[in-house]
């Protein structure tokens, strides 16, 4: 649509949370509730958009810093038709039409918010409501129709007669109005009512009054325009965002052996053949690839996985990236950057911080590698740990290709242990080795024969 300009109602504080946090930054699978209302919006191209902000106004625009968004500060919030009324220099300019859309409203689609535009302009109306039908309309405002059918005003429930409040068609909160007929209307809103606000709805009526047109668009899906006003309703949200993601996951070929305990949110991709077990959490944008395997309990955050990698139960990765036909776990935990290679084995109890692991390399059970560069084909063995930290400085170990690090070594970084080398088992590493070389850097053994007899019979005597 041509000058279109869109108004985000944020202000509210959201009694019924119960929450220091503003309702628009709860978090639905992931990502506040506002970022969901802006994406869906953002295809109908606005010219501009604007959120009215109030409760936590300074936190909700930090929040949103990263988007192209303005902003208006609505203080106290005195109602829905008062935030339209302070942001009143965002829109008035604008010759065009002003969508009104609610920040706690996240599930609504663009083709929903299309349709609606489309038959704004198709009817020539001043304004444009989306209502929808429910079996419960609760405490949401009814769409009064008249005789013949056309909308006349919104009521309030807390305002509604008995009658007006048997009526199913709801407000959902959503309209476009053609900007120079809600300049008209929106200064003549008088806060006259139960809750003794300023309600946006009443410029329905108003609008009516001056004869002026108004079309609603009954949305089919109700799910679409549920608000989220209490953590019940939030858990709601949330279950249907993550069916809807993984029915779409299962279309395209992944796995999900329980999509009831399968979390997956909904930026994240994955690939064809994949097997997700139950209680897997997939976050962040990551990208998982195809025919891979994720046992229980694993937890990947804003991380790649490449085509074939297992993850065996009970992993935590995040920020890092596994390369094609690797294994990593169970129990295992990479972070911060870590680059594991092609068909590397990271095995259980093994931590990872910012480290290259190369191809066909293996840790396979209880280390901690961190600022490390290990090369290809590299064995370290059970118990290696990498000594990064003297409690001032993070130093780097590097490993280079073909290196074999026997069980229980420490390496004291700065280190580097050049190509083949080996490393005696229990050794404590603090000078670079030489390729090929055996470093060896323990104290000899000593064998004392027969003395473990004689201490036990001079015990038997005393
Ligand atoms: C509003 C509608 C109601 C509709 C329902 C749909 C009014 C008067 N009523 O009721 O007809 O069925 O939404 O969900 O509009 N807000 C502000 N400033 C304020 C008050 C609210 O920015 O002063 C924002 C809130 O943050 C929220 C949105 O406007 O994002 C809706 O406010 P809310 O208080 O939830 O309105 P409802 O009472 O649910
Ligand atoms: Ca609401």
């Amino acid at each position: 649509m041509r000058n279109l300009t869109l108004l985000i109602l944020a202000a509210g504080k959201g009694t019924r949370l119960k929450s220091n946090l503003p309702k628009v930054l709860h978090r639905l699978a992931g990502k506040p509730l506002i970022e969901y209302v802006v994406e869906a919006a953002r295809p109908l191209g606005p010219s501009a958009t604007c959120v009215v902000v109030g409760y936590e106004a300074g936190q909700v625009q930090r929040a949103l810093s990263h988007l192209p968004l303005q902003f208006a500060v609505q203080e106290p919030q005195l109602g829905t038709g008062h935030a339209v009324q302070i942001a009143s220099s965002f829109w008035q300019p604008n010759r065009g039409n002003l969508l009104v859309l609610s920040g706690d409203v996240p599930l609504i689609s663009t083709e929903t918010l299309q349709q609606m535009l489309c038959e704004h302009t198709q009817s020539a109306a001043s304004a444009t409501l989306l209502s929808t039908k429910l079996d419960n309309p609760a405490r949401y405002g009814r769409v009064v129709r008249g005789p013949r059918g056309d909308v006349e005003r919104i009521v309030e429930h807390k305002d509604a007669t008995a009658e007006e409040l048997r009526l199913d068609e709801i407000n959902t909160g959503i309209y476009c109005f053609a900007v120079s007929d809600l300049a008209q209307v929106v200064g003549q809103l008088s806060a006259e009512n139960s809750q003794r606000e300023y309600y946006l709805t009443d410029c329905i009526g108003l609008l009516k009054k001056q004869n002026k047109r108004v079309s609603a668009v009954i949305c089919k899906d109700p799910v679409e325009v549920g608000g989220m006003n209490s953590r019940v309703e939030l858990a709601e949200l949330e279950r249907i965002v993550r069916q809807k993601k993984l029915e779409q996951l299962m279309l395209d070929g992944v796995t999900v052996i329980d999509p009831a305990s399968t979390y997956v949110e909904p930026g994240v991709q994955v690939g064809a053949d994949t097997v997700l077990y139950p209680n897997v959490f997939l976050e962040k944008a990551s990208v998982i690839g195809a025919r891979c395997q994720i046992y229980p309990n694993v937890r990947i955050s804003a991380s790649t996985l490449e085509d074939g990698v297992v993850v065996l139960d009970s992993c935590l990765i995040s920020e890092s990236r596994v390369r094609t036909g690797s294994q990593v776990g169970p129990f295992a935990h990479l972070k911060n950057h870590t680059v594991v290679g092609r068909q590397a084995r990271i095995g259980n109890f093994v931590e990872i911080k910012n480290s290259q692991i190369g191809d066909n390399t293996k840790a396979a059970h209880l280390s901690y590698l961190g600022d490390a560069e290990i090369g290809q084909d590299v064995n370290v063995g059970a118990g290696t740990i990498t000594c990064n930290y003297d409690g001032f400085t993070k130093s780097k170990t590097i490993v280079e290709d073909g290196v074999f690090v026997g069980s229980d070594s420490q390496l004291i970084a700065p280190v580097t242990v050049h190509r083949g080398a080996y490393i005696a088992a229990g050794s404590t590493i603090e000078q670079d080795v030489p390729e090929e070389a055996l470093a060896i850097a323990r104290s000899h053994q000593v064998n004392k024969e027969h003395w473990a007899r004689k201490k036990r019979e001079s015990r038997r005597k005393d």
